[in-house]
């Protein structure tokens, strides 16, 4: 026994101590390089050369970096100048599910499934840098990228990111989580101030960051686009210099957001490492040459040359490039990736089938038998649309989508399935709303006859890619479901009281009609197997399992951000507030005791769990021990399925505001019918602590906790009080 762990701790010191050397050996390679370069072939390392690519030095043989969005899938190739796609037929890829259905998993095990495959998918398509994923935090459901983040927690996004970019990087791609920070609204985005308090800042906006930086070792950043207290994110001195790289000690690569760095003097001093565009200088298209002009290229090469700034500044930037360029396109180890294969359509289908979100089920509605012979009316546009197709930097060259009316057709044989747009909302476009040409009318009223001759509805509404709805560039201007999908609802409704709602959307909708329809699933954007992914869950084959990952509010005021005013969202169009302070989502909702529509962390199955036995190890911790959770969760139905336990944690009586209380572990787990699992969840009790503004610092208070253990947020089964000496 001793013997076999000295065997074992003798194999571990050797690992890392050879891991130490080569990266000193890698540092010494990039010193000796650095040594060779002119001043201009470092510049020239700092910027764009075309869209999407950075120059090597061919004299050395450094190779060009090559990157692409991101984060569902590598987008289809971009023109060398502009934003034009280039028309390769050789670039078509398999699109996965947005990253709202994978933060709906609550399954870590599945985002490193993701990061590997989507990857593997960038490695074969010759990229470097995979642009996400995205982790800025859901404040408002009007934000038009929330379908690209991971929700309104920061815990959940922090377990979520951390091995999608360990999946990615596997394949000697640098993932680039992004948007740092504070880029929770398109609206104005690229300009607005925010006002965010430091505690906030720490506890809600930063966490998922930090744990891709600390725990995931993410090897590139992405800034924002916005302002922080006054200066651009992307060459931000607190931001960058103090928080990223020196709190945290990130030795990657900072890439801006496309045209977000604004001084050459602040992107050189505050940490900017490549500088990448859409204009040249945010005022004008892109002309000949006129990546040269970008703030990190002639400008900061003729400062350097001045002695204005000191040339170990480019040197820093440079090392960090050639250390990217190590663990990417000049490490010979890595592999060849592949594309469209049939385990990354798997992929693509589990987490599909894993984050759809079973809502509401009245009477047992959904599954539908699809041994049934009878006729289901499939109402909607989203029922055909294409969604990997708009919505800005993520769009995407999908091999194939199964459209959900497609993935109905395939699965339910034996029932004739009619079809009816019910509304059409126009082309998608970047920036602007391309009106629809076909009569709304005729629409309408060919939806509510085709509902009349159904035995069941089943409405495929929601959002789409199209400007003002999910899409980048722009914000949702209402929390209305759009084209009158609400009217339509209602007086289908009327004249079939059978719908069953399939709601595809990456953000939270008014549901005026939610009390009328008999069931509903929240299947969000699901990629190519998204309608596969929906026939699975509509026919029972698989199980619902998905959880919210954010708040669902039962009005637009009752969502923090909104209840504040304008000030608070969307500002001023120069400064905004965040004055819900840490007070994101459902610790909103719980601390002002406003019930949502849907809490974050609800999902029903067709199956009933219950928890018993539900217990801590002890009563009485202290900073530096880990809490035990466990309990026993029962599948008291008669199908298979998972359920995701959920463990908050509230402080009672604390000195500073607190959250009534805040998720601290999840563990999902698959019980087989009228069969048992125990769940152990561990949770730091250091992670109990608050950050302390005046100390700067994290802060762990003493005294009494709640634990709140659960299957969603407003789901809570037991509370156990503990204490923290
Ligand atoms: C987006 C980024 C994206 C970049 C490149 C920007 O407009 O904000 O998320 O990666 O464009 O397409």
């Amino acid at each position: 026994m001793k013997k076999t762990f000295l065997m074992v701790m003798l194999v571990l010191v050797t690992q890392i101590i050879s891991a130490q050397q080569s990266q000193q050996d890698v540092e010494k390679k990039i010193d000796d390089i650095i040594k060779q370069l002119t001043l201009k072939e470092k510049v020239d390392m700092c910027h764009a050369q075309s869209k999407f690519s950075s120059p090597g030095v061919p004299r050395l043989g450094i190779p060009e970096i090559w990157m692409s969005d991101g984060p569902h899938g590598v987008r289809g190739e971009i023109n060398w100048d502009n934003w034009g796609y280039a028309g390769w037929t050789n670039d078509s890829i398999t699109a996965f599910p947005a990253l709202t259905c994978l933060a709906s998993t609550f399954n870590p095990d599945l985002a490193h499934q993701y990061g590997v495959a989507v990857g593997e998918e960038a490695r074969y398509r010759r990229k470097d840098i995979l642009l996400g994923p995205g982790v800025n935090i859901y404040r408002t459901p009007l934000n038009g990228r929330n379908f690209e983040y991971m929700g309104e927690d920061p815990y959940l996004a922090s377990i979520m990111v951390v091995p999608y970019v360990q999946g990615v990087q596997e394949n000697g791609v640098a993932a680039c989580v992004k948007h740092y920070a504070l880029n929770n609204q398109e609206e104005w985005r690229g300009h607005i101030n925010v006002n965010v308090d430091d505690r906030t800042l720490h506890e809600i906006y930063l966490p998922a960051f930090k744990a891709a930086v600390t725990k995931g070792h993410v090897w590139s950043v992405m800034g924002a686009y916005n302002k922080y207290n006054g200066q651009h994110a992307s060459h931000h001195e607190i931001l960058v210099n103090k928080i990223l790289k020196g709190d945290w000690g990130f030795d990657g690569v900072l890439v801006t957001d496309w045209g977000s760095a604004h001084d050459t003097k602040e992107a050189a001093y505050n940490g900017l490492d490549i500088e990448m565009g859409t204009w040249t200088n945010g005022l004008t298209f892109s002309a000949n040459f006129a990546y040269d002009n970008y703030f990190l290229a002639n400008p900061f090469y003729e400062m350097l040359k001045s002695g204005e700034i000191e040339e170990s500044v480019v040197d820093d930037k440079v090392r960090r490039i050639l250390r990217l360029m190590f663990r990417t396109n000049m490490n010979m180890e890595r592999g060849l990736g592949r594309i469209n294969n049939k385990e990354h359509h798997e992929v693509a289908r589990k987490v599909a089938t894993e984050g759809i979100v079973l809502m509401k089920n009245e009477n047992n509605f959904f599954p539908i038998n699809p041994e049934k012979e009878m006729t289901i009316a499939v109402i909607g546009e989203n029922a055909t649309k294409m969604m990997t197709i708009g919505g800005g930097s993520s769009e995407l060259k999908a091999q194939y989508e199964i459209s959900p009316l497609e993935g109905i057709k395939l699965r339910f044989t034996k029932a004739t399935i009619l079809h009816s747009m019910g509304y059409s909302s126009g082309p998608s476009a970047y920036g602007r709303v391309i009106p629809p040409h076909i009569n709304q009318d005729s629409l309408y009223a060919a939806a509510i006859e085709t509902a009349k001759k159904a035995d069941i509805v089943l409405f495929v509404g929601g959002l789409n890619k199209n400007h003002h709805q999910d899409c980048e560039g722009g914000d949702r201007l209402t929390f209305e479901l759009p084209f009158n999908q609400n009217a339509l609802l209602k007086d289908i409704i009327a004249v079939n009281p059978n719908v069953g709602m399939v709601m595809v959307s990456g953000n939270a909708v008014a549901m005026p009609w939610l009390k009328d329809v008999k069931a509903m699933i929240q299947t969000w954007y699901l990629g190519s197997d998204a309608g596969y992914a929906i026939a699975d869950v509509l026919s029972g084959d698989v199980n619902p399992s998905g959880k919210l990952p954010f708040s669902f509010p039962a009005k637009l005021n009752d969502n923090p951000a909104h209840y504040y005013g304008e000030l608070s969202y969307p500002g001023d169009s120069i400064d905004q507030y965040y004055k819900e302070g840490i007070l994101v989502g459902y610790r909103w909702h719980d601390t002002k005791k406003i019930k949502p529509l849907f809490a974050f962390g609800h999902g029903l199955s067709y199956s009933n769990f219950e928890l018993n036995n539900i217990k801590t190890d002890k009563s009485t911790y202290s900073a530096g021990q880990t809490m035990k959770v466990s309990c026993d969760v029962a599948n008291v139905g008669s199908l298979d399925g998972a359920e995701v336990v959920q463990v908050y944690v509230g402080k009672v009586k604390s000195k500073v505001d607190r959250a009534i209380k805040e998720l601290k572990g999840f563990d999902k787990v698959q019980v087989v019918a009228n069969d048992k699992q125990t769940v152990n969840i561990s949770i730091d009790i250091d992670d109990l602590a608050y950050y302390c503004t005046e100390k700067g610092g994290w802060e762990l208070e003493k005294g009494q906790y709640i634990v709140y253990v659960g299957t969603a947020s407003d789901q809570i089964k037991k509370k156990i009080k503990i204490s923290v000496e």
